[in-house]
């Protein structure tokens, strides 16, 4: 591989570095560059994740990344622990560290009612002589973390655990934005800070989108996603779910605050995200009254927040009236905390209908008499599968209590029996695939019934031409999911290879489409041909395979056929493909209708291998090549591409084991002094010409 080295000198503005990708930095200007890069990183990732304001582009931010991404590649020993490329993730935990906490993680104790956050600010009132002032702030619904940071730098992360004892997800924390891998301002030497992580509502959205995507089972709720994700061994995984986290407590000894309220002030000085004022996350108040408003504001405003509470939080703000409240064996008396309650309506089921996806997944949804909940109409509740059918014994025209918890769309929690009917008929899972009525089946192991009539059944075969088509895929321009409808019922595609083979005429007499229409969509057909190999890999629709694995198999294995004849061994050998994956991927390829499939899609002229850089010959393999100085007939880099294309390396620095210096004008003393000692030829740019030939 050619070696890369960069070249420190050519500053364009201070923030964005053109590179030369063929000068070598020694390792002092690399030092000087990699904490420049790294210091600016982190400034903008502050500015985007936690102030909502950049200030360059995505692209430009990427490039600072990539450079220092490439010097730390070049330069391992200057890699820091802590450096931005950490947020990416990559970093694999094996087992997680158990690490006892400094200061025990208590909980809060919780109240329900109006009437104990009553009684509690009047039991306070008695203990404290002087004037309280409370903070109140919303309870997110996450999981707990302490982060421990020494000398302005992150230390450690630990989950809560017992209290007492947590494990240390360092590596997965370090991927979420929000949490600063540096301080700035005025920060204590060493100081723990905690607050929750969570997954922001659109973020576990489409990580559920693209799991059902993938043919995978989407995850209930937020909160236990955000947990699992926390834990997961490979830090990649966490970067690329997007959890995000709020800080509400400082601790240490010797903190330059007197009040709860300053800290979480202070953190934001230091770069964290705490909650504002102005978005009315958090507020000071002297009375119960400003406390009930608090209350009664979230209760109805918690829906429209882009993350999900379960309550708020009340605490003393004032550090010696905490102390002197204490705590008692499992929670401070200086706070507490008042949790919503689930907001829970009763309405009629009317039926259960079960709807069949992409991959032959049934779900069943019970349809509901509409009703309120949470400030939205409810018509229809989910009800996950047969096990869950069973398990509330659902009767149709039963009233059923419908619940909207952490969950994104509002679950049947139970019956009322009183309300059932004597004739009330069982609902009872069906046998039969309410579309093609082919008998269903239920792998071992698995909660979900599956159609295997995947070659017929009509939502199967449009989902997967729907998959093929959408904009992370062949992205066919003129093409949605209601003409491929139009398509089907004509007969006229019933497999993805169906649609190369559309004319004009068949396309033109469909309801709906003129001239112009038909053409656009015949024009985005033959557009998606040029489409890369990934895209198509994952546009198959294999099970599992979503477009990150897609594209570590088409890198891996470089086309097509080399995957499709892959050994399970060679398929797990690939980066982040394990078993499961492997075997969905061999399951396909062993499918007579797949490999027809993929052959007409080949004969229609569809990228079925990796573009890779081809070359223009192999006249200089085997040879490295210093080029330095001013040549006449081409630019420095147009010399160094002609070395890649024709089978040569580029080097930075003259070796014994260089094979000729290109010397232009201009060259210095050193390098032909260096040349010359070592005795490697100094060829001219004529020479260079002649060996191309
Ligand atoms: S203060 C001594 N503030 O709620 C406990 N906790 O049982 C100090 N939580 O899992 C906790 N939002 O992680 C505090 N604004 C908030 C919170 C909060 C959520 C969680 C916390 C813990 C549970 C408390």
């Amino acid at each position: 591989m050619t070696q890369e080295v960069y070249d420190g000198t050519i500053f364009v503005n201070p923030t964005i570095f053109v590179l030369n990708k063929f000068q070598r930095m020694n390792p002092q200007e690399a030092q000087q560059r990699i904490s420049f890069l790294t210091d600016e990183l982190n400034r903008h990732n502050h500015l985007y994740y936690v102030e909502s304001n950049p200030v360059i582009s995505d692209f430009e931010f990427d490039q600072l990344l990539r450079e220092l991404q490439d010097l730390e590649t070049q330069f391992p020993d200057l890699a820091s622990p802590l450096s931005p490329t950490k947020r990416v993730g990559g970093d694999i935990t094996k087992k997680f560290e158990t690490v006892v906490h400094r200061f025990p993680m208590l909980s809060l104790s919780n109240s329900y009612s109006e009437e104990e956050i009553i009684d509690w600010e009047q039991r306070l009132k008695k203990a404290v002589e002087s004037p309280i002032e409370y903070v109140c702030e919303l309870k997110y619904d996450g999981v707990a973390i302490g982060i421990r940071y020494i000398n302005g730098q992150f230390d450690r992360a630990v989950t809560r655990g017992d209290g007492t004892q947590g494990e240390d997800v360092s590596a997965n924390v370090k991927t979420i934005r929000t949490i600063p891998l540096s301080l700035k301002g005025n920060y204590p030497d060493d100081f723990e800070i905690r607050g929750e992580i969570f997954f922001p509502k659109a973020n576990f959205e489409a990580m559920n989108r693209q799991r059902e995507e993938i043919g995978e089972q989407v995850f209930a709720n937020p909160r236990n996603s955000a947990s699992g994700t926390l834990k997961s061994q490979d830090s990649k995984v966490v970067a690329e779910r997007g959890l995000d986290c709020f800080l509400y407590g400082v601790y240490g000894d010797d903190l330059p605050f007197e009040s709860h309220l300053e800290s979480v002030n202070g953190a934001k000085e230091w770069g964290f995200k705490a909650p504002l004022e102005k978005e009315k996350y958090i507020i000071k108040t002297n009375s119960i009254e400003g406390i009930m408003d608090f209350i009664h504001y979230w209760d109805k405003a918690r829906y429209d927040l882009p993350f999900d509470i379960d309550g708020i939080v009340i605490k003393v703000n004032n550090y010696i009236q905490q102390q002197d409240l204490g705590f008692t064996a499992k929670s401070p008396r200086w706070a507490i905390a008042y949790k919503f309650k689930a907001e829970r309506v009763e309405t009629v089921l009317e039926t259960v209908t079960y709807q069949v996806g992409r991959t032959g997944a049934i779900t069943p949804v019970a349809n509901l008499t509409p009703v309120l909940l949470g400030g939205t109409v409810v018509k229809r509740a989910s009800v996950h599968n047969a096990d869950q059918i069973e398990k509330l014994d659902l009767h149709e025209g039963d009233t059923v209590y419908v619940e909207k918890g952490g969950e994104i769309i509002p679950k049947i929690i139970g019956v009322n029996l009183e309300k059932r009917a004597g004739s009330a008929k069982q609902v009872v899972f069906i046998d039969n695939c309410p579309e093609c009525d082919t008998l269903l089946v239920r792998r071992e192991g698995e909660v979900q019934h599956y159609c295997p009539n995947d070659q017929v059944c009509p939502p199967q075969v449009k989902g997967r031409m729907e998959h093929f088509i959408s904009r992370k895929a062949m992205n066919i321009d003129g093409l949605g999911a209601e003409t491929i409808d139009l398509l089907y019922q004509k007969g006229l595609a019933r497999t993805v290879a169906d649609l190369y083979d559309l004319t004009f005429d068949q396309v033109v007499n469909l309801d709906r489409m003129a001239d112009k229409s038909a053409n656009n969509l015949l024009l985005g057909i033959q557009a998606s041909k040029a489409i890369a190999f990934e895209r198509v890999l994952f546009a198959l629709g294999i099970r599992f395979v979503g477009e990150t694995i897609a594209k570590k198999l088409a890198a891996a294995l470089k086309n097509i056929d080399a995957i499709a004849a892959a050994t399970f061994e060679e398929l797990v050998a690939v980066d982040e493909i394990g078993d499961k994956i492997a075997l969905a991927v061999q399951q396909y390829f062993a499918d007579e209708r797949a490999q027809e499939t993929i052959t007409r899609l080949k004969i229609a002229g569809l990228q079925f291998e990796i573009e890779e850089a081809v070359l223009d010959s192999n006249a200089l393999e085997g040879k490295t090549f210093v080029v330095s100085g001013v040549f006449s007939q081409f630019s420095r880099d147009e010399i160094k591409s002609l070395i890649e294309k024709n089978g040569g390396k580029n080097v930075g620095s003259i070796s014994a084991k260089t094979s000729y210096v290109l010397a232009g004008e201009n060259m210095g003393p050193a390098k032909l002094e260096k040349a010359s000692s070592l005795g490697v030829p100094i060829i001219s740019e004529a020479d260079f010409v002649k060996m191309l030939g």
